[in-house]
């Protein structure tokens, strides 16, 4: 069996995580709603709130910016002036926060148990025990490390170290750009489907690509088959998006004549290939808000955004989810209102529940990685 070895930072993180307060337990809606617009009033240009589509609408309604995770980090690097930030969505966000947040800045994520499945796909031992192995073959020259932003503070670190950047949904196929312009080999972690799709939508043969499994020798690969590669892809996913189907797109054509499927490049590439179109969040919203009065969408990403679009475009446009049993992302919703009013109130009281720091020199390196991903577009 795997044993995962936590790095002290992971460690610290975990021993700090806290039930909520009994007090903050079975409130009704209205009064937490009252509360934390109370609490934001008291802490004023004090506080930022930053919040990701995915989280549901009882905590997003009180987000000061709402955005994917390309407009969040930037938003993160602008608006310094803000003492305390709060990061509405999962423990990698609240990493990038800190990161790219000036000194005094304050970083809490309000619930440490938002995690990222795909995020934990990819640990720094097994990518220290993958460089090794290239370089052993002779192939880290040339070699550019690429990380998706949902990815661990300690892996961007370790990006920004060997020359290379950060990508998100947003900016994938210009990073790819970036990154084959300065060597002949990315090793791109840890979501091997977005790194595939952006690549064969960039043109690039799929027997140029070899996907990595830490879990095996070399990656599970011959020396030879890795030097003919262009593009190496960690065996990483998300276990949202892997559910959306070919058949499911089929289905909903046969349901909905005419419509449009759009997909978040987490998906499978038969999945991609399979609809209309595909791009990060902050894209679905911008085409299905720009389309044509009666258009008819449907959307394969994260339910609460779904659901939302949904309501927001009705009844003028017409949204419906891919998968009809909703794919929900557990851990974004792990953030509730209860958990966010027990952090401001703490605020309030001069108290950062679940401040998330990141260590140096890990914050340094990972600082490098993200800068240049903010100047790659
Ligand atoms: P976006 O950057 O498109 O918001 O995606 C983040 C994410 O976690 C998708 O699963
Ligand atoms: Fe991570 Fe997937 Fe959730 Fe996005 S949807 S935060 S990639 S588990």
């Amino acid at each position: 069996m795997d044993v995962k070895v936590l790095t002290e930072y992971e460690q610290s993180s975990l021993s700090q995580r806290q039930p909520l307060p009994e007090r903050y337990l079975g409130l009704g809606l209205e009064e937490m709603e009252r509360r934390i617009r109370a609490a934001k009033a008291t802490l004023g240009d004090r506080l930022l709130i930053l919040g990701h589509h995915y989280q549901r609408d009882e905590v997003l309604v009180h987000a000061d910016v709402v955005g994917d995770s390309w407009k969040l980090s930037r938003e993160c690097k602008a608006r310094s002036q803000a003492e305390f930030v709060v990061f509405c969505g999962v423990h990698f966000m609240a990493e990038s926060a800190d990161i790219l947040g000036a000194d005094h800045q304050k970083v809490s994520l309000p619930d440490l148990a938002a995690g990222c499945s795909m995020a934990d796909m990819a640990d720094l031992d097994q990518l220290t025990t993958c460089w090794r192995e290239l370089e052993a073959m002779g192939l880290t020259e040339g070699l550019v490390p690429v990380t998706y932003i949902n990815s661990s503070a300690a892996i961007k670190a370790f990006v920004g170290e060997h020359g290379g950047t950060i990508c998100t949904s947003g900016n994938a196929r210009a990073t790819l750009e970036w990154a084959w312009a300065r060597g002949q080999r990315i090793l791109f972690m840890p979501d091997q489907h977005l790194g595939r799709n952006t690549a064969w939508k960039m043109g690039v043969p799929l027997d140029q690509m070899l996907v990595w499994d830490p879990e095996e020798v070399a990656g599970g690969h011959t020396a030879e088959a890795l030097r003919a590669s262009r593009l190496l892809l960690w065996k990483g996913h998300c276990s949202v998006h892997t559910r959306f189907t070919v058949s499911q797109i089929a289905n909903i054509r046969k349901q909905h004549p005419g419509i449009r499927v759009i997909v978040h490049p987490e998906v499978p590439l038969e999945v991609v290939q399979a609809a209309d179109e595909s791009g990060s969040t902050e894209h679905i919203l911008k085409r299905v808000r720009e389309s044509a009065p009666g258009s008819v969408w449907a959307v394969g990403t994260e339910i609460h955004l779904v659901n939302r679009l949904a309501n927001e475009v009705a009844p003028g446009k017409t949204v419906v989810t891919l998968d009809q049993f909703g794919c929900l992302c557990s851990t974004m919703f792990r953030v509730s209102p209860n958990h966010l009013l027990w952090v401001l109130e703490g605020m309030i009281d001069g108290v950062v529940h679940n401040h998330i720091v990141v260590p140096e020199p890990t914050k340094h390196w990972a600082r490098v990685a993200l800068d240049r991903m903010l100047s790659i577009q």
